[in-house]
């Protein structure tokens, strides 16, 4: 072995990194996602890195540091300003992950061309497509951009050449999986190659205090390495979410080191680009059936939006004996739970029944609150009673089957109310203040019994 050059197998789904081909990876549990890499040894790295990121400045007063708050730039896309925490950091890395075909490359798009009037020259750097297909979709998207520059490259040095003479505000890579740098001898794509790419970019984007963009696909097969791995390099992670066969498009910031995360922007899919939706509740529940048995509506948080959402329950005896549970977009183990709570607490028998849950419109929910919604819903299947179509519920449900008390309460009692509900079922604990809520009668349950005698 060549002294500075070692062999390693680094997993393609998480990084793990092991001395000696595995066929499991220990650390993810993915099946043959081992591949050898050469990884380099660059002792000029870490010294790199700390001449950028400020080893090369003395220390500074902390009272002297300026305040990066304030130097917020929007991109001219609220829902978008909404994920990345109220607006654009100068310098900041933001990874933008989301399965092929969901809609990265038009957002960006529509991004730089929103960003370039604002700011000036942007550069767009595609590894996938030739100018010529991008310039089509901007005129899909009806956009007339006079500073955006488009450069197809997979080359990273060169793209960091072509940054320093062209000087432009922001920079976007489409994708990192097509990106490439000529220190290492692995293939684009791998696990190192997307590590050291972001380095790099990284680096610069501190250095220069231009925002970067990076877009990532998200696949399960293939050799080409999840950006999973790079979500502790970079500042910020926005992953598009919804199925492509949905119209809607939902970004999470699923980490932000510039503001909340777990906050939702929710878009449109149309003949023109993403289009941001004004009043998502009303989306997610205009397909909603009336009058038949388990489905409900739920208030729920989103980051710091409510958001009412519909949820299905079906229960239905089980051909084998032993019912199965199925959910799509809620934690499987929580409605184990929850079931359990209605067999334990309220005598039901749901043991031989397939129970599946959804939550409609493709999105998914994961916050403690939604309990009693799947309470309501599989009760109201099991009972074969539809509830009352103009019923809201939330609140987190205990193992005692004590209903708890959820966060901004009163949010989602307003959400529901300006959407005409009549009625909200929730936490006893959550009630108070609430009553003066036009519109909209506010019923406090203590316990997953009331809660039901409340609904039915
Ligand atoms: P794209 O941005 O190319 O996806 P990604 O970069 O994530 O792979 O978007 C692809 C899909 O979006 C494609 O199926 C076509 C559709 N689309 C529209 O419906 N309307 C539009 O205006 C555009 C540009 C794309
Ligand atoms: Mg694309």
């Amino acid at each position: 072995m060549v002294k500075g050059k070692k062999t390693l197998y680094i997993c393609q789904q998480c990084g793990y990194q092991s001395p000696k081909w595995l066929g499991k990876c220990p650390d993810c549990g993915e099946w043959n996602s081992l591949v050898e890499e050469i990884e380099t040894d660059t002792p000029q790295q870490g010294r790199r890195w700390s001449q950028r990121l400020g080893g090369a400045t003395p220390p500074r007063p902390y009272a002297e540091i300026g305040n990066q708050q304030d130097v917020r730039q929007t991109t001219g896309i609220a829902e978008f300003d909404r994920v990345l925490g109220g607006g654009l950091v100068p310098g900041s890395v933001v990874l933008i992950g989301g399965d092929p075909g969901i809609g990265k490359s038009t957002l960006m798009l529509q991004v730089s061309a929103q960003l370039e009037r604002r700011c000036g020259k942007i550069l767009y750097v595609s590894g996938e497509e030739s100018q010529q297909q991008i310039k089509m979709r901007g005129q899909r998207l009806g956009i007339e951009p006079a500073h955006l520059y488009i450069l197809t490259e997979t080359h990273v040095e060169h793209i960091l050449n072509v940054v320093e003479k062209l000087d432009p505000y922001a920079l976007i890579i489409d994708s990192i999986q097509t990106v490439y740098s000529d220190r290492l001898d692995s293939s684009p794509g791998s696990v190192s190659q997307l590590r050291e790419v972001a380095a790099q970019l990284m680096m610069v984007a501190k250095g220069r205090s231009m925002p970067v963009f990076i877009v990532g696909h998200v696949t399960k097969e293939g050799a080409i390495a999840g950006p999973k791995a790079l979500e502790h390099i970079v500042d910020t992670v926005l992953y598009f979410e919804g199925e492509r066969y949905h119209h809607h498009r939902i970004i999470r910031a699923v980490k932000n080191r510039y503001g909340p995360t777990n906050e939702l922007g929710i878009f449109e899919m149309t003949g023109s680009g993403l289009v941001p939706v004004s009043n998502p509740s009303a989306i997610f529940l205009n397909e909603r059936p009336r009058g038949v048995p388990g489905t409900v509506v739920v208030a729920c948080m989103e980051g710091t939006r409510p958001l009412l959402v519909e949820l299905q329950a079906l229960v239905s005896s089980s051909q084998y004996g032993t019912g199965r549970r199925m959910t799509q977009g809620v934690d499987q183990n929580r409605v184990a739970l929850l079931i359990a709570v209605l067999e334990k607490r309220m005598g039901f028998h749901l043991s031989a029944d397939d129970i599946f849950i959804n939550v409609a419109g493709g999105i998914a929910i994961d916050e403690p609150a939604l309990d009693l919604g799947v309470i309501a819903a599989v009760s109201s299947s099991f009972k074969n009673i539809p509830l009352h179509p103009e019923v809201v519920v939330f609140g987190e449900v205990g193992l005692a089957g004590e209903v708890r008390a959820a966060s901004s309460a009163s949010s989602r009692v307003r959400e529901a109310a300006t959407l005409g509900f009549k009625r909200c079922i929730l936490p006893q604990s959550n009630q108070a203040g609430l009553e003066s809520i036009d519109h909209i009668e506010v019923i406090g349950v203590r316990s997953v019994g009331d809660a039901l005698e409340a609904l039915f």
